[in-house]
């Protein structure tokens, strides 16, 4: 009797954009900047959010949170699955020392650079599953002071970490600077990775990422392991990247960030916004025939925006829901930069119409 109260209940259950939403042990949840990652176990779909957890604001860092649902409602948490830490004296401690104890102390101290809580930068990570290796794969964009700069986006590269478990505990590799194109713009600069994506179309899989001071969108190829880049990125040895095989440049000086891309029907779709910080601006979409272009602009897909701004909220996924029939989601985050933990989850019916037109429309609740 009663399971047939929740059973109704459950049908009942809509998305509530911008609304303070709990997990299934009644916590705030912290996953900004997320994606999700769709697997199937035991013969049913499951999902995982990870997200930046924002519990303690900007800083002290958290770390990268997961959740797992089956419904896309009810999300269990799965606790942070990869963890900041305070200082290096915490190698020793169990957790860290099963991750870190075989690296050099010159490998740990760049491990820590990437981890630390009170200066590093940890953002919209993203997770993916390798076939190859049968393990999970995560990127984010990580930042912080360098040894020349005490601002927070100096470093301006990208980690990835790996689990055998969706939920972790993920081991960092390392940070990296991604390609460049050899051209004037950003040249002393080059391979500055920033807000980014990972895009997986069958066993290929790229990052995607805002570089040349974000005036540049690039996307990048990733290995066979998914956990680096095809080139090597400008920091390796021999450094020789073949633009439109290894990367491409995206929409060269048009200053967008935030990525999220999906298929449809055999075409490309990618999602950006512009760059004003934790402020929103209106979105902007793209299509191609290929991942690796040419993309071609198209127009803000927001419709009755009002205010232009993408509902209040700044895109970072897609998610496919009934990719036959055009329909998926759109996740945003609308950020408060004053009290980040309590930035809100912005996730709404986009629609490819038969037109190959996107369009996301605000929904004060909805149904899956
Ligand atoms: C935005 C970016 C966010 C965060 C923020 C910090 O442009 O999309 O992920 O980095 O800036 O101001």
């Amino acid at each position: 009797m009663c399971e047939n109260i929740c059973e109704g209940r459950d049908e009942m259950k809509k998305i509530t954009p911008g609304v303070p939403w709990l997990d299934t042990s009644g916590k705030l949840i912290q996953a900004h900047g997320g994606g999700i990652l769709t697997m199937e176990e035991n013969g049913q779909t499951v999902y995982y959010w990870y997200g930046e957890d924002k519990t303690d604001g900007y800083r002290p860092l958290v770390g990268v949170h997961a959740y797992k649902s089956t419904n896309l409602l009810d999300w269990e948490d799965c606790g942070v699955v990869l963890k900041a830490m305070d200082n290096k004296s915490e190698f020793e401690i169990p957790y860290f020392a099963a991750l870190y104890s075989h690296l050099s102390e010159t490998e740990q101290a760049a491990i820590f650079a990437d981890l630390h809580k009170h200066s590093a930068v940890m953002e919209r990570p993203k997770v993916i599953y390798n076939t190859k290796n049968n393990n999970y794969v995560m990127w984010f964009h990580a930042d912080g002071p360098t040894a020349t700069s005490d601002a927070n986006y100096a470093k301006a590269k990208a980690a990835v970490a790996v689990s055998s478990s969706p939920t972790g505990p993920f081991t960092l590799l390392g940070s990296y600077r991604l390609d460049h194109y050899g051209g004037e713009h950003y040249l002393h600069n080059p391979g500055m990775a920033r807000d980014m994506t990972l895009f997986q179309d069958g066993e290929t899989a790229y990052i995607i990422y805002a570089s040349e001071e974000n005036y540049t969108l690039y996307i990048s190829r990733l290995n066979g392991d998914h956990t680096m880049i095809t080139s090597g990125g400008v920091e390796s040895e021999n450094y020789k990247p073949v633009e439109g095989q290894d990367y491409v440049r995206v929409f060269p000086m048009l200053h967008r960030e935030a990525p999220a891309l999906f298929k449809h029907k055999g075409k490309f779709y990618m999602l950006t916004s512009g760059c004003t910080g934790w402020h929103p601006n209106p979105a902007l979409y793209a299509v191609a025939d290929s991942v690796m272009g040419e993309w071609t602009n198209k127009n803000d897909p927001c419709v009755n925006d009002v205010k232009r701004t993408t509902f209040d909220s700044q895109s970072t996924f897609v998610l496919p829901l009934d990719s036959e029939n055009g329909k998926y989601m759109y996740l945003g985050d609308r950020w408060v930069p004053s009290d980040l933990a309590n930035s809100r989850y912005i996730w709404l019916p986009l629609t490819v119409c038969e037109s190959g037109n996107v369009k996301i429309k605000w929904a004060d609740e909805w149904g899956l």
